[in-house]
């Protein structure tokens, strides 16, 4: 990295949104950074063009990675998503272009959790239609039935998907308000962790028929796409709560927005929508459904969090030849 002149030249580094700015900061004492502080919403090709010979973006996993963008920046070595999901980059064609890629895991992990939670008892207690309600000044007495919604504690907690968050809210089911849990993942966990989580491995068919709370947390991929439908709506109990904070694609949206309309789930708690910041109109016309807006791991400390961790994969990668959260290396 040192010229002829002796003078050092810092690898150069994009930073494809706005982020915090004392991480900015850090970033700009060990890189040439070109950042997008404006925060314009960048199509592929202004991508690629705002990458032009940079060796490490940072991007927030609104930004599509792959092999065109790949071809298109021939100097990149390492993108360090802000964001524990990834399915913003094509792994296998990064790995092929040699290119690292890193994301943001456990520092969101509780946080995320916690979000996970508060949709389930906004969802299943009737929070926001209450809210409502109280708000277009509809609320004129007390009644037996008024805003009656689906008990929560000593209930089944069904996790589909049960990596680090899926565990986290599994415990909070458990331990917190005494839930049965049961969950079903691509692998069956150890024993030791299921006994730590108070969490049962069942089929998929018997997560959907038990579950009176589904909560989503499996990462996107082809796989996964659809994964709640029709047909697996069709399982559920119509007294159920369905919460998604995993992704938007997971769920068929139009399939869930007809299963809400017509009394088959009673209520749902979406904080990421496919084709998200869109949200299908049908969705937004129903009452029993909790709309967020993709805020899942939004508190400030974690946000912070996620930039350092971001950040410290560029730097440890870039500097020291170490990423710390590989995904391909
Ligand atoms: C994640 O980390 O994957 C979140 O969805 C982004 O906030």
């Amino acid at each position: 990295l040192k010229t002829s002149s002796g003078r050092i030249n810092k690898p150069a580094v994009l930073v494809a949104r706005a982020i915090f700015p004392e991480v900015l900061q850090t970033l700009q004492q060990h890189f040439e950074v070109t950042s997008n502080q404006a925060d314009v919403l960048w199509n592929p090709e202004q991508l690629a063009f705002a990458a032009k010979g940079v060796a490490g973006i940072l991007t927030t996993g609104s930004e599509r990675i792959d092999a065109a963008l790949l071809a298109a920046c021939p100097d990149l070595k390492i993108c360090a998503n802000m964001a524990v999901g990834y399915n913003n980059f094509d792994v296998a064609a990064m790995t092929t272009a040699r290119v690292v890629a890193t994301n943001t895991p456990d520092v969101l992990t509780e946080t995320t959790a916690d979000f996970g939670f508060a949709l389930i008892l906004a969802a299943a207690r009737r929070m926001t239609e209450g809210e409502h309600f109280l708000r277009a000044g509809l609320w004129n007495r007390w009644r037996y039935d008024m805003l009656a919604g689906a008990e929560v504690h000593g209930t089944t907690l069904g996790i589909l998907g049960m990596g680090r968050i899926g565990q986290a809210i599994a415990k909070r089911g458990a331990h917190g308000f005494g839930m049965r849990v049961i969950y079903h993942n691509r692998s069956r966990l150890d024993a030791v962790t299921e006994g730590v989580c108070a969490a049962s491995f069942v089929s998929k068919q018997d997560l959907l028929q038990q579950a009176d709370h589904l909560i989503l947390v499996l990462p996107y991929s082809t796989e996964s796409h659809h994964a709640i439908g029709v047909a697996e709506l069709a399982q559920m109990k119509p007294t159920a709560t369905l919460v998604n904070i995993a992704r938007g694609g997971i769920v068929d949206d139009v399939a869930l927005a007809a299963a809400l309309k017509a009394g088959a789930l009673a209520a749902a708690g979406l904080d990421v929508f496919e084709g998200e910041p869109r949200v299908h109109p049908d969705l937004l016309t129903l009452p029993n459904v909790v709309l967020t807006p993709h805020i899942a791991s939004a508190t400030l400390r974690t946000r912070r969090a996620m930039a350092q961790l971001a950040a410290a994969n560029l730097i440890g990668f870039l500097l020291h030849g170490k990423a710390l959260t590989p995904l391909n290396a």
